[in-house]
């Protein structure tokens, strides 16, 4: 049992509960909210030897999370470093996992430019340092207004909309050689114009694109424990840094679901559960 400190925001939930997954992942009311949390060991049960009480722990529970206490089966759960905040520890088995996914499925080496659709978002802000790490160079997709959060983050920012295609063709620079797309709207098709094979183009949205042109889908969903594990530390250590974008209290869930939704933003919201 873990009592949660903190919880992240995520869009995919919006949209489970608006049943625009219902084969995959239905909704059946009422129901909890929330995948990736981060908090203190409260009980454990019978014969688990790996955490005591009032370890500080990261998990995943998939639609469970944001509540004040989980059950978790021990596979789910993996230390918190205590140099990681919480809020940026809640957002690791999540965004983080899902980054890391999307990242090694297209494999960047030194030479590459990787194109990140949706480059500040959750998902897109830590996989555009986790490319770099791998001695790539990003070219971000981001609004105007996240150009210099970009440029910060180490990446080369171009705004998305219309004319993508022609700004990509028009770019001076190496030519483009992966892509990783946590938007959908054509990103697809743009990096295939642009001559990256599908292999290296891995998406979080376009379920068309992966139907047509076999292009990667690697997320969450693939990740273990060792890799959360790893991520945390990697974080704790600086390697890679979370974006918060805002942190809510808990009885303010139902504005950090509003804000959510506008799909606007710097990296994580963040709904704490307690003080500390
Ligand atoms: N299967 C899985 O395991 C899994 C896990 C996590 C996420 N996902 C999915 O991956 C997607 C991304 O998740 P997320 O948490 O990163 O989302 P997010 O944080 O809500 O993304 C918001 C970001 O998207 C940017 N954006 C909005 N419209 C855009 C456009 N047309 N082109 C480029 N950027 C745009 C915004 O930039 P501006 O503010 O500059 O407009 C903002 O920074 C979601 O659809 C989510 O459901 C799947």
């Amino acid at each position: 049992m873990i009592e949660v400190v903190a919880a992240a925001m995520n869009p995919g939930e919006i949209a489970i509960r608006e049943g625009a997954f219902a084969t995959m992942w239905p909704a059946h009311f009422p129901e909890g909210q929330g995948n990736d949390f981060a908090g203190y060991i409260a009980q454990v049960g019978k014969g688990v030897g790996r955490f005591e009480v009032g370890d500080q722990v990261v998990g995943y529970l998939p639609r469970a999370a944001q509540a004040d206490f989980v059950l978790a089966p021990v596979s789910q759960v993996v230390p918190k470093p205590h140099e990681l905040s919480w809020e940026q520890a809640a957002a690791i088995t999540g965004v983080g996992a899902t980054a890391w996914a999307a990242v090694e499925a297209i494999a960047p080496h030194e030479g590459d430019t990787v194109v990140i659709a949706g480059a500040a978002g959750g998902v897109g802000s830590i996989a555009t340092q986790l490319v770099q790490l791998r001695g790539a160079s990003v070219v971000g997709t981001a609004s105007a207004e996240n150009a210099e959060f970009l440029r910060g983050l180490g990446a080369e920012p171009m705004l998305y909309g219309e004319g993508l295609f022609e700004r990509m063709k028009a770019r001076i620079g190496p030519p483009v050689t992966a892509l990783i797309d946590t938007v959908g709207r054509g990103n697809v098709d743009i990096a295939l114009a642009l001559g990256v094979s599908p292999g290296r183009i891995n998406t979080l949205v376009d379920g068309g694109a992966i139907q047509r042109y076999g292009v990667r889908s690697e997320a969450q969903e693939s990740t273990t424990p060792q890799e959360w594990e790893l991520l945390a530390r990697m974080a704790a250590s600086g390697a890679f840094h979370v974006p918060i974008e805002q942190v809510y209290p808990l009885e303010q869930v139902r504005q950090a679901y509003i804000d959510v939704a506008t799909r606007h933003g710097r990296g994580k919201r963040i709904l704490r559960m307690r003080a500390d």
